[in-house]
């Protein structure tokens, strides 16, 4: 069979490994993918959101899948595209319809989903600029910190937590009256602040049947201790040490089976990957965001443990049998450290070049931000590569991967030296 994947940063190098490793798989396209996909398979310069390109693509290349990793084509309906061509409809894209993808691109369809679903989640109300007096009024009635949202994508920076309420109030009047977020913040969604500890959860799903992918942790701002600015995610741990038993089972009970009964019941056929941003709160997963993908740098952790073939499990969702393939986990806990660029997440430079990944042992490097120039690899982004290890313990894995990002040189790098601090 042949697979197109798309997208560009470590959650696809890895898919893009685990892929790999099939016997189903005859070529692997990765469009527009770096320059550690490029070892793997065949990379196209290709934008994820350029439909017609890509539908062309499938056509040159004879592709008979495709797996979308980011969640932008998803939003956009890139699945919808191919099912409304007549010469692609046949060809199965793992992931959500438009419809099934506003879990993640509509923060208020979310949010109304879950109340009507009574999945636990935050209080909240959603405003627009007509109501935004409303919306200040609504402030007023809740505690600090103050939560904001912006309905759309917007980059993962529409999420504002205000300490205080005029900044609050300044913030939300941003947001709707001056179109902070362009039409992702037409509507902003305020909701009360979860005092907690945060999880990553994922399933597959061909729309009936789920598995549920291996847990995750993972570590967003840049600083030490979580400090600092969000970033895209600075490292990932799984198993996740507290979430065990019977937060598991809360997560399955609570979350994951009433959100796919509801899915079902507004008539929504999901097919693909489904992220749960939780938060526990004694005990309890309160959902803090969907996403219609898996998460990154989650991915880098999660897919090392899940033992099988991962064509199998992708052709299963396109023909709806994930029932009839099992997928066994792999006991040991991985680690995953992002060495990213410097000034990161805010500006920095590309076009560094890295050097030592021939020295790392024992530890898998997949590639993020990198790419290939004049038979060099350079940094091409903000997150450079992801360090991840296999060990009995998280403490072993993450030794492991740390004393391997020591051996890996470009100008500027910098990471987290604390992932699972907290665990
Ligand atoms: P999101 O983009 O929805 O993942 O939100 C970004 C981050 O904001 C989350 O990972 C949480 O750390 C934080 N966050 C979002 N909603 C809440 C909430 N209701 N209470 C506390 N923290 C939150
Ligand atoms: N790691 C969080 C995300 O992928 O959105």
């Amino acid at each position: 069979m042949n697979i197109l994947l798309l997208g560009s940063g470590g959650r696809e190098h890895t898919l893009a490994w685990k892929l790999s490793q099939s016997p189903r798989l005859t070529s692997l396209f990765i469009a527009p993918g770096n320059a550690g996909t490029a070892t793997i398979g065949t990379n196209l310069p290709i934008t994820v959101t350029d439909f017609h390109a890509i539908g062309e693509a499938c056509h040159r290349h004879k592709i008979n899948m495709v797996i979308v990793g980011p969640e932008d084509p998803l939003v956009y309906g890139i699945h919808d595209f191919f099912l409304a061509n007549p010469n692609l409809r046949s060809i199965p894209v793992i992931g959500p319809t438009k419809q099934a993808a506003m879990l993640e691109g509509s923060k208020d369809f979310a949010k109304a989903f879950l109340k009507k679903y009574n999945i636990p989640t935050a209080r909240y109300e959603t405003f627009t600029k007509e109501t935004l007096s409303k919306g200040i009024s609504f402030l007023h009635t809740l505690v600090p910190p103050y939560v904001l949202k912006a309905d759309g994508l917007a980059a993962g920076k529409g999420v504002v937590i205000c300490p205080e309420l005029d900044e609050a109030i300044t913030e939300l009047t941003s947001m709707l009256s001056d179109a902070k977020f362009g039409a992702a913040s037409s509507k902003v969604v305020i909701e009360e602040f979860l005092d907690g500890i945060e999880l990553s959860a994922f399933v597959i799903t061909d729309g009936i049947h789920y598995r549920i992918f291996p847990e995750a942790k993972d570590y967003k701002k840049i600083g030490v201790g979580d400090t600092g600015p969000n970033t895209g995610g600075m490292g990932s741990v799984s198993p996740v040490p507290f979430a065990q038993g019977e937060l598991l089972e809360n997560v399955e009970r609570q979350v994951i089976r009433p959100t796919l009964e509801g899915l079902s019941a507004e008539g929504i056929t999901y097919q693909g990957f489904i992220f749960f941003g939780l938060m526990n709160v004694r005990g309890v997963p309160y959902v803090i965001e969907y996403n219609c993908r898996l998460g990154d740098p989650e991915t880098e952790s999660v897919l090392p443990r899940i033992q099988g073939d991962f064509v199998e499990l992708c052709q299963a969702v396109a023909d709806g049998s994930l029932d009839q393939v099992s997928m066994d986990l792999d006991p040991r806990y991985t680690a995953s450290v992002m060495l990213v660029a410097e000034g990161y997440p805010g500006s920095y430079e590309k076009g560094k070049e890295i050097t030592g990944i021939d020295q790392v042992s024992g530890s898998f490097v997949f590639h993020a931000g990198t790419k290939q120039a004049d038979g060099r690899i350079v940094t091409n982004g903000g997150r450079v590569l992801a360090v991840t290890s296999f060990g009995d313990t998280m403490e072993m894995a993450l030794k492991k991967s740390y004393m391997n990002a020591e051996k890996i040189q470009f100008e500027g790098k910098y990471y987290r030296r604390d992932i699972g601090f907290d665990l």
